[in-house]
């Protein structure tokens, strides 16, 4: 499937890696739907995509609200007719230690990653079990297990694979592909680039973009890129649990003495 003269959504578009596909999208005669909640962000981008050449419909939404995020759905369809590709990206945190925070912020990190997803995951079904058409969604690294100053994150990314996982299994008798997009560290508005333990590791967001568009056009059901985090994250599956624990703990001593402090 090549992403030209396509109806797309994009969740989280307002910055980051969202605003950057639809740039990138913009290029290719395609008409966007993009949401996010901060809407003088989402205009400006409006204004680029327009003078690239595509359509462009305005969404504002906050993702974790279902309603609004269905009712973005039935506008775009309304709008275009269809939905052919969804990329459902909102989300993100900050580094969180599990013991310094209350169950109301490990809450609020589960209901921007994982809310996000099903709520607009659950409409895009209905609307495309028909007539076909990929759902793919901006997972992380961090949602293979669990991992120190991350454990609301991976936790919530971890549940939005699975879930996709069964969707993939249960609707496997419907055309609706489902793509999940593993981004290593990235620079965007919301890298905290002091969290990164090897800032070699960090790529740029037009690396990022390519790599995505590049496994949607392909219906990849997973993507982990760039290619050189694959086999550390591989490794961390396969020793199991205990000695991931041992090896992630020395990871993590500095800080954990730092905290106790
Ligand atoms: N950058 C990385 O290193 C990296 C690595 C792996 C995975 N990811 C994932 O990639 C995705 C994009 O992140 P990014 O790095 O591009 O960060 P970003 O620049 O902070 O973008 C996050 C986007 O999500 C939107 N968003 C957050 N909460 C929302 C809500 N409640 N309702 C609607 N929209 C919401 C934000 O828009 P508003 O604030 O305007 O609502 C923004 O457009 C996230 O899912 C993140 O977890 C990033």
């Amino acid at each position: 499937m090549e992403l030209t003269r396509k109806t797309i959504l994009i969740t989280g578009a307002s910055s980051g890696l969202g605003r950057a596909l639809a740039v990138e999208l913009s290029k290719r005669d395609n008409a966007l739907v993009v949401t996010a909640r901060r809407e003088p962000l989402l205009r400006e981008l409006e204004r680029e995509v327009l003078a690239n050449g595509s359509r462009c419909l305005v969404g504002a939404a906050d993702a974790t609200d279902t309603e609004a995020s269905r009712g973005v759905v039935q506008e775009a369809v309304t709008r275009f007719g269809t939905l052919d590709v969804a990329i459902i990206n909102a989300g993100g945190s900050s580094a969180q230690r599990m013991g310094t925070i209350s169950a109301e912020e490990v809450l609020a990190t589960m209901r921007t990653n994982f809310d996000t997803l099903v709520n607009f995951l659950c409409p895009l079904i209905d609307h495309m079990r028909e007539r076909g058409g990929t759902i793919a969604y901006t997972g992380s690294p961090a949602g293979t297990f669990g991992l120190p100053k991350s454990g609301p994150y991976s936790a919530a990314k971890a549940a939005g694979r699975v879930l996709l996982d069964s969707c993939r299994i249960e609707l496997a008798h419907t055309p609706i592909r489902f793509v999940a997009l593993y981004p290593g560290f990235t620079y965007t508005e919301g890298l905290d680039t002091d969290e990164v333990p090897v800032k070699s590791l960090i790529i740029e967001k037009e690396r990022a973009v390519r790599e995505m568009l590049w496994a949607i056009e392909r219906g990849r059901a997973h993507h982990m890129f760039p290619r050189r985090i694959r086999w550390p994250i591989a490794l961390g599956r396969v020793v199991g649990e205990p000695v991931r624990r041992a090896i992630l703990g020395l990871v993590d001593r500095p800080a954990r003495g730092a905290s106790r402090r």
